[in-house]
């Protein structure tokens, strides 16, 4: 049995003029340990599956699942007062904004020791949040204990919240976006320390990105997900070395590389359409340079080929990329 199982999982809005739809019939597993990227521009559903799983989805979203399972626990029978068991304990998140995912007026290792005050028993609970500080590379943790937020770095707000996020040696964690409001430097240290608590404690990581650079530092498995649909997947080396996806291909060039610094940075041309402008036949097919008549007009399937998956009827060449 697999750690995490989607299948066909579909994401969405309904309202008074029909039904906005933000992901469709996704499939993937995870297994204890395994690290697996999502990336894809602004509102292809990174987020939206992420709180899905996380069972944190507003009241107007319709969750709908052949599967949605996860440690045994099926997801979408759950209650709130399940989810609030498994949440924090189970499976934990690291947002994007850390300054929006805490309490401004809490010390930080008090809101870490919440965590704890929820899903264990233990009495003596300050050593175990001041070890787990030092864990994920605080300074001072006796000190930085009792400081408010505001006081903090963005980085060391991060650490804070990956803490939170592990004090209780979750099975899976899904971080959506967890650098890209860091610095650089800050960013690389922030998924180091994410690799080491994945290979220490086997927790499972779900990373959300819209960098396909940044995936390929972290992950070995990624999905290409564009407006809902799962454009490509597979091991992300061989994505990036051989991607078969126009759309991955576009990814992929927009990435700056300092050898090309006279060149204008590759950008996709138009922009990704809003959900109720969605085209038909393939989602992608307004901004590909391999368009043809039928993707105008029919959906690709979705192929599977041992690891792989690739959405599309006219796959990159090996000329064109
Ligand atoms: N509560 C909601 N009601 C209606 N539409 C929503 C809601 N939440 C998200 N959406 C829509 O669902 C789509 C997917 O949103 P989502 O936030 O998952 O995108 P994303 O991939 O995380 O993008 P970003 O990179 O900007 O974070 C978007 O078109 C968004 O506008
Ligand atoms: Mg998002």
């Amino acid at each position: 049995m697999s750690l995490l199982e989607v299948k066909d999982l579909t994401i969405s809005f309904p309202d008074k003029t029909g039904s906005e739809i933000a992901v469709n019939e996704l499939n993937f597993s995870m297994e204890t340990g395994d690290i697996l990227g999502i990336v894809g521009e602004s509102g292809s559903g990174k987020s939206v599956t992420s709180l899905a799983i996380m069972g944190l989805t507003n009241p107007n979203t319709k969750i709908e699942a052949d599967k949605l399972v996860f440690d045994g626990h099926d997801l979408l029978s759950l209650s709130e007062r399940e989810f609030m068991k498994i949440r924090g304990r189970l499976m934990s998140m690291v947002f994007q904004e850390p300054m929006s995912s805490l309490n401004p007026l809490v010390p930080v290792g008090r809101q870490i020791e919440e965590v704890l005050e929820t899903h264990s028993d233990e009495t003596d609970r300050k050593p175990k949040v001041i070890a787990i500080m030092k864990e994920v590379g605080l300074p001072r943790a006796e000190e930085l204990y009792h400081q408010l937020p505001y006081e903090l770095s963005g980085g060391m707000l991060q650490r804070i919240l990956i803490a939170m996020a592990m004090i209780m040696q979750p099975k899976l964690m899904i971080a959506d976006e967890p650098t890209t409001a860091l610095d650089v430097t800050v960013q690389a240290q922030i998924l180091r320390l994410m690799k080491r608590l994945n290979t220490q404690y086997q927790t499972a990581i779900l990373f959300v990105s819209h960098d396909i650079a940044v995936i390929r530092d972290i992950c070995k498995q990624v999905m290409v997900l564009y407006l809902g649909y799962i454009m490509e997947a597979g091991p992300v080396e061989e994505i990036i070395r051989r991607p078969k996806n126009p759309y991955t291909l576009g990814l992929l060039k927009s990435i700056p590389r300092p050898q090309l610094k006279d060149q204008p940075l590759y950008t996709i041309p138009g922009r990704v359409p809003t959900l109720n402008e969605r085209p038909t036949g393939c989602p992608f097919h307004t901004r590909c340079f391999k368009a043809q008549d039928r993707c105008r007009h029919e959906l690709p399937p979705l192929v599977e080929t041992g690891d792989f998956k690739l959405r599309c009827f006219y796959p990159v060449g090996e000329d064109e990329r």
